[in-house]
């Protein structure tokens, strides 16, 4: 699966590159701080997930990749914020200093206010063919990472800082804060790949399932992983006192969570018989991925 995923990677990487490449003019400073965020080695996950699902759908990669590529921005945007003093305060981002540590605290900001600019300015200045397809997944695009998507979770996520909060709570936090965007890149592949509703609805099953599932293993990481492994600081979580999946329901209870909602995540894509190989492979990498 690592050779698989480093295939992919590399591809997204350039097509990232080709949307961001580093200008030397008199506001460079701000291309360099994008640069230095988006190119620290994340994951990609999101993207993979969309064009995975768009190629599952039989869809057409290059015609996903611009969304693919202006998700990430907004990922990584997302994080730049989120590692801000004024939020998580952490100082170690992709295995590198975060960006307001490399570059200062206003061009962190500057930085990720950019990125989101970016992609839309990608999404909206691409060539379509289809171009009720691609309005559609601009539309998804914007909702997801915004008061009613991931905004409003890191909004809901400040707002039960330092206290107890019950299960359903939590739930809630990542739904918005990591579910809605992992849900908007499975959705947007599949929109793009022109698929049916009874298609998009198992996507969405699919991805809702494998948000939660993410971001319950991220909790635990924070507390059982390792910076080296990470690439991010452990143990961020217990110093704002955030309540988490490990501190609400102890790290055992949290690894059979995991694996309930990877199970149902899987189970949703069951429509598309064989189809599905690749993302069910992922879906178990997840499960039990260290970083
Ligand atoms: C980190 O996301 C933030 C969460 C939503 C848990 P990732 O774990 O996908 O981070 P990168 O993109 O690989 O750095
Ligand atoms: C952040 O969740 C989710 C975002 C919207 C960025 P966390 O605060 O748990 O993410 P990490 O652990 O810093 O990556
Ligand atoms: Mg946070
Ligand atoms: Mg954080
Ligand atoms: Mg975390």
């Amino acid at each position: 699966m690592k050779e698989e995923l480093k295939g992919r990677i590399e591809i997204i990487d350039k097509a990232l590159e080709s949307y961001l490449p580093c200008i030397d003019n008199p506001q460079g400073e701000i291309y360099r701080a994008m640069r230095y965020s988006l190119f620290a080695g994340g994951k990609r996950l999101r993207p993979i997930l969309m064009t995975e699902v768009c190629s599952m759908c039989g869809g057409d990669a290059e015609a996903v990749m611009p969304f693919a590529c202006a998700l990430e921005m907004i990922h990584t945007y997302s994080l730049i914020h989120d590692d801000l003093p004024a939020m998580d305060n952490d100082d170690l981002r992709r295995g590198l200093p975060t960006c307001h540590i490399k570059f200062g605290e206003a061009m962190a900001i500057l930085a990720g206010d950019a990125l989101l600019n970016k992609a839309f300015e990608i999404v909206s200045s691409h060539d379509h063919k289809d171009p009720n397809r691609a309005m559609k997944a601009i539309s998804l695009l914007s909702a997801s990472s915004g008061t009613e998507g991931m905004i409003g979770g890191q909004v809901a996520d400040l707002a039960a800082e330092g206290r107890e909060i019950e299960l359903d709570e939590l739930r809630y936090i990542h739904l918005l804060k990591t579910g809605a965007i992992i849900r908007s890149a499975c959705v947007i592949g599949a929109v793009i790949a022109g698929a049916d509703s009874e298609e998009q609805q198992a996507v969405d099953d699919f991805a809702k399932n494998l948000g939660v599932a993410f971001q319950i293993r991220d909790d635990i990481l924070d507390v059982t992983g390792t910076e080296e492994e990470l690439g991010k600081p452990i143990g961020s979580d217990a110093e704002l006192s955030k309540s988490t999946y490990a501190s609400i329901c102890g790290l055992e209870r949290s690894e059979e969570l995991v694996k309930e909602y990877s199970e149902k995540a899987k189970l949703a894509l069951g429509i598309f018989g064989e189809k599905a190989g690749f993302l069910l492979k992922l879906t178990d990498y997840l499960t039990d991925r260290k970083s």
